[in-house]
């Protein structure tokens, strides 16, 4: 039930093991994927501002800026002139990014516009940035990545829409947050049922009530789903908030290629919670989280709005402390095992659609398949 083949996974991304471990271990595996061709968020819209912006997706630094009409592009953040990083310079008026070293300038799409002293043309092909086709929308700035070959081309996907943000009756909270584990152990995480009676006693879900569930499970080309049925209205805190007076409980959990964790509760006809928490692989062991929290429930929304964030980050503050022991073991130890069994529903079928979106393979195979499982 492990990521069957994660021993092929970021051979050279561990460090050497600083001592032997005494028990068998994959030795420098972990589940870490590199996806091209994929949209992730590189920044909310808010932070995007008259400053360049620098970050990293795999690990590679990109610079976002705003050009002349406030439209955001994203360049590998390195000049092809001598290799500076482009995020120390500045955005000029006509909305080009000027390198800090010899001012070359550059457009969105990459293309140097201005080189200062030259009387020849600037705009050589050798001398483009690398552009990463880039898009905003509903407040986040998000970056293909795949770099442009600085034609036309567009990407023929577009990034995940937050269903119920702006929608009539709803209320929308979001907050990003980050991780110290894998893109791969961040999404198990999100979308991980067992830890939550334990980790997050009292929060989710109290020890077991002794109830069997059973998970439906249905994997396609681009997502699995699970939707559970016969869950009791849980007794934890935010079940509480969320419908003090109990009701039929209908829960989704999903994983959405590339990197989109959902987790969709209903209860009752009028409660209803839709948690979208999309992953950015900042590098291999590092991600971020960006989450957009959409209710809508019989109480007053103002009445439930203070408590979301704060609920939301100590549950995440735990999550965090685990994902971080857990990446520092799996360094300490130079790889990674794993022992599933069948309650670990998500998991290995996770692994398997990153693994397929790595590989470029966009067919897959359907699953589905029941699992019981004590709540
Ligand atoms: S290094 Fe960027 S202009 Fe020279
Ligand atoms: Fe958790």
């Amino acid at each position: 039930m492990e990521p069957e083949t994660s021993a092929d996974a970021g051979a050279e991304a561990l460090p050497a093991p600083p001592r032997a471990s005494l028990v068998s271990t994959r030795r420098n595996a972990a589940s870490v994927v590199h996806l091209k061709g994929q949209w992730f968020i590189a920044a909310t819209s808010r932070e995007l501002r008259a400053h360049p912006l620098a970050t990293t997706l795999f690990g590679t630094p990109i610079v976002l800026f705003r050009d002349r009409d406030g439209k955001p592009g994203a360049l590998v953040d390195r000049c092809p002139h001598r290799n500076v990083p482009l995020s120390l310079g500045h955005v000029e008026a006509d909305g080009t990014l000027r390198c800090a070293y010899h001012g070359w300038r550059f457009d969105t799409e990459g293309a140097c516009t201005f080189i200062p002293s030259l009387t020849e043309r600037s705009d050589a092909r050798s001398r483009r940035a690398h552009a990463l086709p880039t898009l905003e929308q509903q407040g986040f700035v998000w970056v293909y990545s795949s770099p442009s070959q600085g034609g036309d081309e567009t990407p023929d996907t577009v990034p995940h829409r937050f269903a119920y943000q702006g929608k009539r009756g709803y209320s929308t909270v979001a907050q990003v947050v980050e991780a110290e584990g894998t893109m791969y152990s961040t999404i198990e995480n999100a979308l991980d049922v067992p830890h939550t009676a334990f980790l997050h006693r009292g929060l989710f879900r109290s020890a077991s009530r002794g109830i069997t569930i059973t998970a439906k499970v249905h994997r396609t080309k681009d997502r699995v789903v699970a939707e559970y049925v016969g869950e009791p209205r849980p007794p934890g805190l935010i079940a509480r908030i969320l419908s003090p007076s109990g009701g039929i409980v209908t829960h989704f959990d999903r994983f959405l290629l590339p990197s989109i964790a959902q987790v969709e509760y209903s209860i009752g006809t009028e409660n209803h919670l839709l948690v979208d928490s999309v992953m950015t692989p900042i590098d291999d062991f590092r991600t971020r989280i960006y989450a957009v929290v959409s209710f809508r429930s019989r109480l007053p929304h103002f009445l439930i709005r203070p408590f979301i964030k704060p609920l939301a980050l100590r549950v995440f503050k735990q999550d965090a402390f685990i994902l971080k022991r857990q990446t520092e073991t799996i360094q300490l130890f130079g790889g990674e095992q794993f022992a599933s069994t069948e309650i670990d529903v998500l998991g290995r079928h996770i692994w398997r659609l990153l693994k397929q979106a790595e590989r470029g393979d966009v067919h897959g195979s359907d699953e589905s398949g029941e699992v019981k499982l004590v709540v």
